[in-house]
């Protein structure tokens, strides 16, 4: 045999190999069923919508079934009452994605829905052939729209979980969720971004398994956010509300505002890379706060509470970082102006409650990281419980409303 045609059969073998176990890896990729990996769980709530996000371990296209309050008995059974949302932009319907986020629109203020998410595998996507294969139901959850116009209302606020997934249950696996219509991660519920697995394994899952799928988190931004490769990419995770990461919205007697303080050194700082803009984007929130302060739906709110996650006090003394310094000099004299009744921040790792001093005419809690703050609010009290991660309290203090405000 000539050695040329030793070659050619050598050649021959080897694309063998290489398609057979390409085929076996294929085999094995699709004897993994198709799964729903993480979620659904809830974001954006608003007084007429709902976000739903999930991801599975395949490409599909989605959509969410809902249905309102007078065919719960008959849901998930097809009928003209029970919606069906998708996620299209530009006229294309998503598709061919693990990533699955969901709007659903025009819902009525302060109604409970059903709803379940269903993904439908994409197998082949060829220009004029989509071929598809198995179809996965999530389990029937629910939520409820906000409305201002409630009696009261509740939340708990945990924040610097650091992706301690393990603490966070800690935290909440035996809390009452009776009445709870919301739950603020107030910043650091990452060390940085780099691997998705990071959200999932450090505070998502397990806020899915307690809470998620049924009560919206919100995510506040804080300043380990916004550190390692991906933190431009947490939106596909953490999608913002109003197009932003600080907004407002009304529950019940509360005019919500959440902020996102950015980095805690000067964006001149050499671990930033010349890739920080925080002071500027720290003065259109201070712009942004002003102008919120003037709109109906803070006035006509009974208390104003902003939820942020680096405090413009701390109540310690020392350095100072420039962030909080920022923060203190440039939104400080808005909250004092505004007449906020409450801020609650996170990021020293250290309990602390600051009553009104000359400095800030509103208290602050600072959440440590073993705790958890329970606020329940009426229209005429704001009660804030700080709880061990016994479920015992820690401290508590209340809020009058001010009537001649
Ligand atoms: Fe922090």
């Amino acid at each position: 045999m000539s050695k040329k045609i030793q070659i050619y059969i050598s050649l021959f073998l080897m694309g063998f190999f290489f398609l057979f176990s390409g085929f076996l890896v294929g085999q094995k990729e699709k004897s993994e069923a198709l799964a729903i990996t993480h979620g659904p769980y809830l974001q954006n709530i608003s007084d007429n919508s709902a976000t739903i996000m999930w991801f599975t371990n395949e490409n599909c296209v989605s959509r969410v079934e809902y249905g309102t309050g007078e065919n719960l008995r008959t849901f998930p059974q097809w009928g003209s009452l029970v919606q069906t949302a998708v996620s299209s932009s530009f006229g294309l319907i998503e598709a061919n994605t693990k990533n699955h986020k969901i709007v659903i629109r025009n819902l009525e203020p302060g109604k409970s829905y059903r709803y379940r998410v269903v993904s439908k595998e994409i197998v082949q996507f060829q220009p004029y052939e989509v071929l598809f294969g198995s179809t996965v139901v999530g389990d029937i959850c629910t939520f409820k729209t906000l409305n201002p116009l409630k009696e009261s209302t509740s939340f708990y606020v945990v924040n610097d979980i650091h992706q301690d997934a393990a603490r966070l249950d800690t935290q909440i696996q035996s809390v009452s969720w009776d009445s709870i219509d919301m739950v603020f991660l107030n910043g650091d519920s990452i060390d940085h971004f780099e691997d998705e697995k990071q959200i999932f394994d450090g505070f998502l899952d397990i806020c899915v398994k307690r809470f998620a799928k049924d009560i919206p988190f919100i995510l506040v931004r804080g300043n380990h956010e916004t550190r390692g490769v991906l933190a431009r990419h947490l939106f596909e995770y953490i999608p913002p509300r109003d197009d932003g990461y600080y907004y407002s919205f009304n529950q019940g007697p509360v005019h919500f505002i959440v902020l996102d303080t950015g980095e805690d050194k000067a964006d001149s700082h050499p671990v930033y890379a010349g890739l920080a803009d925080f002071d500027r984007y720290r003065d259109l929130q201070a712009e942004w706060l002003k102008a919120n302060a003037k709109s109906e739906n803070f006035s006509n709110a009974s208390f104003q509470i902003v939820i942020c996650h680096i405090p413009p006090y701390t109540g310690r003394t020392g350095r100072i970082r420039h962030g909080e310094q920022y923060i203190k000099k440039s939104w400080g004299p808005i909250f004092n102006d505004s007449g906020i009744d409450l801020l609650i921040c996170g990021h020293t790792h250290r309990f602390a409650i600051l009553q009104t001093d000359e400095e800030h005419n509103y208290p602050i809690v600072i959440g440590g990281r073993d705790t958890l703050i329970k606020v329940h609010v009426s229209q005429n009290e704001i009660t804030v419980d700080v709880l061990e991660s016994d479920g015992q309290i820690r401290e508590s203090f209340s809020i009058s409303a001010d009537i001649l405000k």
